[in-house]
Protein backbone atom coordinates (compact mmCIF):
# COMPACT_ATOMS: atom_id res chain seq x y z
CA UNK A 1 0.00 0.00 0.00
CA UNK A 2 1.63 3.47 -0.93
CA UNK A 3 0.62 6.70 1.71
CA UNK A 4 1.15 9.76 0.45
CA UNK A 5 2.98 12.60 2.01
CA UNK A 6 1.31 15.69 2.64
CA UNK A 7 4.04 18.34 2.41
CA UNK A 8 6.54 20.33 0.16
CA UNK A 9 9.18 20.40 2.53
CA UNK A 10 11.85 17.50 0.84
CA UNK A 11 13.75 17.62 4.35
CA UNK A 12 11.10 16.09 5.91
CA UNK A 13 9.90 13.50 3.49
CA UNK A 14 13.75 12.23 3.60
CA UNK A 15 13.19 12.03 7.06
CA UNK A 16 10.11 9.97 6.97
CA UNK A 17 11.43 7.66 4.39
CA UNK A 18 14.18 6.92 6.09
CA UNK A 19 11.84 6.46 9.57
CA UNK A 20 9.06 4.31 7.63
CA UNK A 21 11.30 2.14 5.38
CA UNK A 22 8.51 -0.19 5.00
CA UNK A 23 5.92 2.03 3.93
CA UNK A 24 6.11 3.62 0.09
CA UNK A 25 5.75 7.06 0.94
CA UNK A 26 5.11 9.23 -1.85
CA UNK A 27 4.50 12.85 -2.37
CA UNK A 28 1.61 14.34 -4.25
CA UNK A 29 1.63 15.76 -7.00
CA UNK A 30 -0.49 18.79 -5.78
CA UNK A 31 2.19 20.23 -3.37
CA UNK A 32 0.23 23.46 -2.82
CA UNK A 33 -0.51 23.35 0.94
CA UNK A 34 -3.26 24.82 3.08
CA UNK A 35 -2.60 28.01 5.19
CA UNK A 36 -1.73 27.03 8.56
CA UNK A 37 -4.83 28.28 10.26
CA UNK A 38 -4.83 25.72 12.92
CA UNK A 39 -3.70 26.98 16.51
CA UNK A 40 -2.05 23.79 17.42
CA UNK A 41 0.51 21.57 15.72
CA UNK A 42 -2.41 18.41 15.39
CA UNK A 43 -4.78 21.27 14.07
CA UNK A 44 -2.28 22.51 10.98
CA UNK A 45 -1.36 18.43 10.67
CA UNK A 46 -4.76 17.15 10.20
CA UNK A 47 -5.86 20.20 7.72
CA UNK A 48 -2.87 18.92 5.50
CA UNK A 49 -3.68 15.30 5.41
CA UNK A 50 -6.95 16.65 4.70
CA UNK A 51 -5.97 18.86 1.86
CA UNK A 52 -3.67 15.74 0.71
CA UNK A 53 -6.50 13.36 0.57
CA UNK A 54 -8.64 16.02 -1.30
CA UNK A 55 -6.21 16.40 -4.05
CA UNK A 56 -4.95 12.28 -4.05
CA UNK A 57 -7.08 9.14 -5.58
CA UNK A 58 -10.14 8.22 -3.87
CA UNK A 59 -8.93 5.52 -0.77
CA UNK A 60 -5.50 6.57 -0.77
CA UNK A 61 -4.07 6.75 3.05
CA UNK A 62 -2.45 10.12 3.83
CA UNK A 63 0.14 11.84 5.92
CA UNK A 64 0.44 15.38 7.29
CA UNK A 65 2.68 16.74 9.46
CA UNK A 66 3.44 19.50 11.04
CA UNK A 67 6.02 20.79 13.93
CA UNK A 68 8.30 23.43 15.30
CA UNK A 69 10.49 24.46 18.08
CA UNK A 70 9.18 26.16 21.56
CA UNK A 71 11.31 28.14 23.46
CA UNK A 72 11.11 28.62 27.20
CA UNK A 73 11.94 32.46 27.49
CA UNK A 74 10.37 33.32 24.40
CA UNK A 75 6.51 31.72 26.15
CA UNK A 76 6.74 29.12 23.58
CA UNK A 77 7.67 30.95 20.05
CA UNK A 78 7.91 30.48 17.31
CA UNK A 79 5.84 27.32 17.90
CA UNK A 80 3.19 26.84 15.12
CA UNK A 81 5.10 29.59 13.29
CA UNK A 82 8.52 27.93 13.16
CA UNK A 83 8.90 27.76 9.70
CA UNK A 84 8.18 31.69 9.04
CA UNK A 85 9.33 33.07 12.34
CA UNK A 86 11.41 36.01 10.51
CA UNK A 87 8.65 36.55 7.96
CA UNK A 88 6.36 35.15 5.45
CA UNK A 89 9.49 34.18 2.89
CA UNK A 90 12.14 33.69 5.26
CA UNK A 91 14.71 31.17 5.02
CA UNK A 92 15.98 28.81 7.27
CA UNK A 93 18.77 31.40 8.14
CA UNK A 94 16.92 34.09 8.24
CA UNK A 95 14.81 32.36 10.77
CA UNK A 96 17.80 30.80 13.41
CA UNK A 97 19.11 34.58 13.46
CA UNK A 98 16.02 36.10 14.86
CA UNK A 99 15.53 33.29 17.19
CA UNK A 100 19.58 34.24 18.32
CA UNK A 101 18.59 37.65 18.32
CA UNK A 102 16.01 37.62 20.57
CA UNK A 103 17.64 35.10 22.54
CA UNK A 104 21.13 37.25 22.51
CA UNK A 105 20.86 38.66 26.75
CA UNK A 106 18.90 34.92 27.41
CA UNK A 107 20.70 32.40 30.19
CA UNK A 108 19.96 29.14 31.48
CA UNK A 109 16.26 27.84 32.05
CA UNK A 110 15.09 30.60 29.29
CA UNK A 111 17.49 29.11 26.63
CA UNK A 112 15.19 25.82 27.19
CA UNK A 113 13.53 24.16 24.21
CA UNK A 114 11.85 21.61 22.71
CA UNK A 115 10.69 20.43 19.40
CA UNK A 116 7.39 19.30 17.91
CA UNK A 117 5.92 16.82 15.79
CA UNK A 118 2.85 15.98 15.39
CA UNK A 119 1.97 13.15 12.31
CA UNK A 120 -1.97 12.51 10.86
CA UNK A 121 -2.74 9.40 9.04
CA UNK A 122 -5.91 9.28 7.28
CA UNK A 123 -6.99 6.00 5.88
CA UNK A 124 -10.29 5.15 4.48
CA UNK A 125 -11.13 4.12 8.25
CA UNK A 126 -10.20 6.64 9.60
CA UNK A 127 -7.96 8.81 11.36
CA UNK A 128 -4.55 7.86 13.21
CA UNK A 129 -1.96 10.12 15.04
CA UNK A 130 1.72 10.04 16.32
CA UNK A 131 3.16 12.72 18.48
CA UNK A 132 6.78 13.23 19.71
CA UNK A 133 8.63 15.56 21.72
CA UNK A 134 12.52 16.60 21.84
CA UNK A 135 13.89 18.35 24.47
CA UNK A 136 16.85 20.31 24.88
CA UNK A 137 17.94 24.02 24.51
CA UNK A 138 19.19 26.61 22.21
CA UNK A 139 22.79 27.43 21.66
CA UNK A 140 24.82 30.67 21.13
CA UNK A 141 25.71 30.01 17.39
CA UNK A 142 24.94 28.27 14.86
CA UNK A 143 26.86 24.92 14.58
CA UNK A 144 26.93 21.84 11.75
CA UNK A 145 25.50 21.19 8.37
CA UNK A 146 23.46 18.64 8.99
CA UNK A 147 19.15 18.29 8.72
CA UNK A 148 17.51 21.69 8.63
CA UNK A 149 15.45 24.57 9.66
CA UNK A 150 16.76 25.29 13.74
CA UNK A 151 18.95 22.04 13.78
CA UNK A 152 22.40 24.26 13.79
CA UNK A 153 21.18 25.80 16.91
CA UNK A 154 19.31 23.23 19.04
CA UNK A 155 21.60 21.29 21.31
CA UNK A 156 20.11 18.12 22.66
CA UNK A 157 19.50 17.28 26.21
CA UNK A 158 22.48 15.24 27.45
CA UNK A 159 24.35 16.42 24.34
CA UNK A 160 26.95 18.91 23.78
CA UNK A 161 26.81 18.83 20.20
CA UNK A 162 23.74 20.90 17.66
CA UNK A 163 21.42 18.18 15.59
CA UNK A 164 23.03 19.71 12.89
CA UNK A 165 26.73 17.84 14.38
CA UNK A 166 25.12 15.00 15.51
CA UNK A 167 23.62 14.53 11.88
CA UNK A 168 21.13 12.15 10.45
CA UNK A 169 21.76 8.92 11.89
CA UNK A 170 21.40 10.64 15.58
CA UNK A 171 18.00 12.14 14.29
CA UNK A 172 16.74 9.01 13.22
CA UNK A 173 16.94 7.66 16.41
CA UNK A 174 16.29 10.53 18.69
CA UNK A 175 14.20 13.01 16.87
CA UNK A 176 11.12 13.86 17.85
CA UNK A 177 10.19 13.18 14.10
CA UNK A 178 11.50 9.79 15.06
CA UNK A 179 9.41 9.61 18.39
CA UNK A 180 6.10 10.86 16.32
CA UNK A 181 6.57 8.04 13.79
CA UNK A 182 7.28 5.31 15.99
CA UNK A 183 3.67 6.42 18.34
CA UNK A 184 1.93 6.64 14.87
CA UNK A 185 3.37 3.07 13.51
CA UNK A 186 2.17 1.63 17.22
CA UNK A 187 -1.09 3.43 16.83
CA UNK A 188 -1.19 1.94 13.09
CA UNK A 189 -0.47 -1.76 14.34
CA UNK A 190 -2.95 -1.20 17.56
CA UNK A 191 -5.79 -0.32 14.95
CA UNK A 192 -5.68 -3.74 13.38
CA UNK A 193 -5.29 -1.94 9.92
CA UNK A 194 -3.22 -3.45 6.94
CA UNK A 195 -0.60 -1.22 5.52
P1 LIG B 1 5.94 23.27 9.02
O1 LIG B 1 6.20 22.90 7.61
O2 LIG B 1 4.95 24.36 9.24
O3 LIG B 1 5.63 22.06 9.88
O4 LIG B 1 7.31 23.90 9.52
C1 LIG B 1 8.08 23.34 10.48
C2 LIG B 1 9.24 24.28 10.79
O5 LIG B 1 9.68 23.96 12.11
C3 LIG B 1 10.43 24.07 9.88
O6 LIG B 1 10.43 24.95 8.79
C4 LIG B 1 11.58 24.34 10.82
O7 LIG B 1 11.79 25.71 10.90
C5 LIG B 1 11.06 23.84 12.15
N1 LIG B 1 11.39 22.41 12.33
C6 LIG B 1 10.53 21.36 12.36
N2 LIG B 1 11.19 20.19 12.48
C7 LIG B 1 12.47 20.52 12.50
C8 LIG B 1 13.65 19.72 12.57
O8 LIG B 1 13.64 18.47 12.61
N3 LIG B 1 14.79 20.41 12.57
C9 LIG B 1 14.85 21.76 12.51
N4 LIG B 1 13.81 22.54 12.41
C10 LIG B 1 12.60 21.92 12.40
Amino acid sequence: MKVSFASGNRHKLRELRSLLPDWEIETLEDGAMPEETGSTFYENALAKARHGREAGAPGLWVIGEDSGLEVEGLGGRPGIRSARYAGPKASDEDNVARLLGELAGAEGEARRARYVSELVLLSPEGELRGTGTLEGRIAREARGSEGFGYDPVFVPEGEERTVAELGDDWKRKRSHRARAARALREAVGGSGAEL
